[in-house]
C-alpha cells in the first residue's frame, strides 16, 4: 500500500467519528481531501463545516457539504485534520500547506481534534520537518533574524502567500524538545503571526494508518 492509500484509509476511518446533523471543522491537505471525499460519499449528513482553506472549501462544495464561517459557531464537536509530524503526546507540526493559522483557530474551537495520518508522520521527536512560521511581509527579515538567534535556519517559501496575505518561512534546525515553550516563544517574535507547532492544542485522537490497518491512538 502506498502512502496516499494509507492516507485514504485513515480518512475513511475518520468518517465514523463525525456526528450526524452537527457542525464540524475540516482541515487542509491531501489526507483531508480524502476525508472530504469519503464524507461526501458516505451518505452521512452534517449541518455544515468550518473550512480552513480555499482548497478544502472548493472540495466541500463539490460534495455538497455546506460551509459556515468560524464566527458563526462558539464550539464544534469535532475537527478533522492531518499533520506533517505527530509525536506520542499527539503534539504536531502543521502548516506544510501553509494553512496552520486557520487550522489552529478551528482546532481551538473544537472539543475533539481527530488527526488523520499515514504512519510516516508518527515520529519520536518533532523537528525533522521544517517548522512553518507565518510572518507579516514587512517584518520577514526582522523576524527571520530572531529565528536565527533561536538556532533556526529560516527559508522563505518563495511565491507563496497565505489566506491572509502573509508569507511563510520554513524554519530548519530548531530544537523542538520542549514544544510548548517553543510554540509560545516563536509567537512572541514581532511580525510572527502564528507558527505551525500544535503543542498547546494537541490532537485528542490519532487515526494512524499502516500496513496492518488503522490504529486509534490517544495521548
Ligand atoms: C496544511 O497546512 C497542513 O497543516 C496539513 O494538515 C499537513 O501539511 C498534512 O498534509 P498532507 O495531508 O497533505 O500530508
Amino acid at each position: 500500500m502506498n502512502q496516499d492509500e494509507l492516507k485514504r484509509q485513515a480518512a475513511i476511518k475518520a468518517v465514523e467519528f463525525v456526528p450526524e446533523n452537527e457542525y464540524i471543522g475540516i482541515g487542509t491537505g491531501s489526507t483531508v481531501n480524502h476525508f472530504i471525499r469519503a464524507l461526501g460519499e458516505s451518505g452521512k449528513t452534517v449541518k455544515g463545516a468550518v473550512s480552513t482553506s480555499r482548497q478544502s472549501s472548493e472540495l466541500m462544495a463539490q460534495y455538497g457539504i455546506p460551509e459556515i464561517h468560524p464566527n458563526e459557531v462558539s464550539s464544534l464537536p469535532v475537527y478533522i485534520d492531518g499533520a506533517d509530524e505527530i509525536n506520542h503526546l499527539l503534539q504536531m507540526i502543521k502548516g506544510g500547506g501553509g494553512a496552520h493559522l486557520s487550522e489552529k483557530i478551528v482546532a481551538n474551537l473544537a472539543q475533539k481534534f481527530i488527526c488523520i495520518a499515514d504512519e510516516s508522520k508518527y515520529v519520536s521527536r518533532l523537528g525533522k520537518f521544517p517548522l512553518p512560521v507565518e510572518v507579516v511581509p514587512m517584518a520577514r527579515s526582522m523576524a527571520s533574524r530572531e529565528l536565527v538567534k533561536l538556532g533556526g535556519r529560516p527559508e522563505l517559501r518563495i511565491g507563496f502567500k497565505t489566506l491572509n496575505g502573509n508569507e511563510i518561512v520554513d524554519v530548519h534546525g530548531l530544537d523542538l524538545s520542549r514544544p510548548m515553550e517553543m510554540e509560545t516563544r516563536l509567537n512572541g517574535i514581532l511580525g510572527v503571526v502564528e507558527n505551525g507547532l500544535f503543542a498547546h492544542r494537541p490532537a485528542d485522537v490519532l487515526l494512524l494508518a499502516g500496513k496492518d490497518g488503522v490504529k486509534m491512538l490517544t495521548a
